[in-house]
């Protein structure tokens, strides 16, 4: 089925004739860089948008440009990228920022892993631009609303030339899909960063369909019936004009295409790779939940099935997780401690919780519902092998 499955996996970062439809977003990058990629100040960024609509492989893609455009000129510019969901405090970014750096320019250089703190990282990163002489440094601050606490890393950054902390320019690209994100930051932070923000829109049919099209040679010849595409590209524009979510749902309509020893990936395969989607950001998104919160969201997708209802009070969830616990061979935890992890689960939006009118006799309590499709809660669940 596949020839090059890599072409479908998301960190790939295509060359920039296989970018569509981010002209104007190229342009915007390539303008706060432009001046850089000369020797002179590179100006900041903010990235705002959906999630999927090209944002950090936009940033990728331009940061390696002018560190090529730089070279070509002379100009000594090297970039950083740093995902704050993964480095969700301020010292694992400068940590992330610092090793990056380290390994660019002086990889035999030992820096601690453990028992130092940002600013200490930080040092690390402006005795390296200015031993190395480094011009200008791109610094992609990737999911920048994951990162824990206040805006000093956005500070330090943004300040550190002008401070005298180092020689070289600083340049920040930062990203976020959260357009509360603007208003959350600092006014201090907010001057430096001014008037530079540029949003990514969902991307429309024809966009996502040459986005596909593009990524065609990841499968073998001719398994691409016609009309798998265009039917992929016009239901993820329907949904949310999702680019990542789209080529997922088109990587998995080849495995399943695979698995049901199909010679060709048919348009009957798409929707049970929809689904398959789904359930997989579901799964990303309580992997790392402890065994407990996947029983209570078990019992809570069964109980929606079986009774056909949406909203539970705690006697019935409490007396369904107690038997998924005891089909897992696991002793329950208290209700206390139940109720405890449904409402950090309400936070993640995956359940909801309200109070009732109550009634005569009855008065108020609260129940419970699982904001998802239960089958593809089950699934995923399932599917995980601690289950
Ligand atoms: N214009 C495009 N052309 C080709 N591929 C694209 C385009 N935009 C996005 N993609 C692909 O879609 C996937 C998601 O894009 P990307 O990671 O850049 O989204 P994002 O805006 O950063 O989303 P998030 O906010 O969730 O991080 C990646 O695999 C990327 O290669
Ligand atoms: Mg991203």
């Amino acid at each position: 089925m596949f020839a090059r499955e890599e072409l479908l996996r998301v960190g790939y970062v295509p060359d920039r004739d296989r970018i569509i439809g981010r002209d104007d977003e190229i342009r915007a990058v390539g303008k706060a860089l432009g001046p850089a990629v000369r020797g002179g100040p590179p100006r900041n960024l903010l990235l705002y948008g959906k999630t999927g609509t090209g944002k950090s492989l936009v940033s990728k893609h331009m940061a390696r440009e002018a560190g090529g455009r730089a070279s070509d000129n002379g100009v000594d510019l090297i970039y950083q990228y740093v995902d704050c969901s993964n480095d969700d405090t301020e010292t694992r970014a400068a940590r992330e920022l610092a090793l990056g750096v380290r390994d660019t320019l002086d990889p035999d250089l030992s820096i601690p892993r453990k028992g130092i703190g940002a600013a200490e990282y930080f040092r690390h990163v402006w005795d390296l631009l200015d031993d190395h002489e480094v011009r200008s440094l791109i610094v992609i601050l990737d999911e920048i609303d994951k990162l824990d606490g206040d805006d000093d890393i956005l500070m330090t950054l943004s300040r550190a030339e002008e401070s005298g902390k180092t020689d070289s320019y600083v340049g920040i690209i930062a990203i976020s899909n959260k357009i509360q994100y603007r208003e959350s930051i600092g006014e201090r932070v907010d001057s430096s960063l001014q008037d530079r923000e540029f949003v990514f829109h969902p991307y429309d049919a024809t966009q996502l369909r040459q986005i596909l099209e593009n990524r065609r040679d990841a499968f073998q010849p001719d398994v691409l019936s016609a009309d798998v595409i265009p039917k992929v590209a016009a239901l993820a524009a329907r949904e949310h004009g999702d680019a990542r979510k789209a080529i997922d749902i088109l990587r998995y309509a080849g495995a399943i295409a695979e698995e049901s020893d199909s010679t060709q990936v048919l348009e009957q395969h798409i929707d049970h790779a929809m689904e398959r989607a789904e359930a997989d950001r579901f799964a990303e998104l309580i992997s790392g939940s402890t065994p407990h919160v996947k029983y209570i969201l078990v019992a809570l997708a069964s109980l929606t099935i079986r009774r056909d209802e949406e909203e539970f009070a705690k006697q019935d969830i409490y007396s369904t997780y107690k038997q998924v616990c005891a089909n897992e061979g696991s002793d329950p935890i208290s209700w206390d401690r139940v109720s405890r992890l449904l409402k950090e689960q309400s936070f993640l939006g995956i359940t909801e919780s309200r109070h009732t009118g109550g009634g005569y006799e009855k008065g108020s309590y609260r129940v419970h519902s699982l904001n998802r499709d239960p089958e593809i809660v089950l699934k995923a669940l399932d599917s995980r092998s601690d289950l």
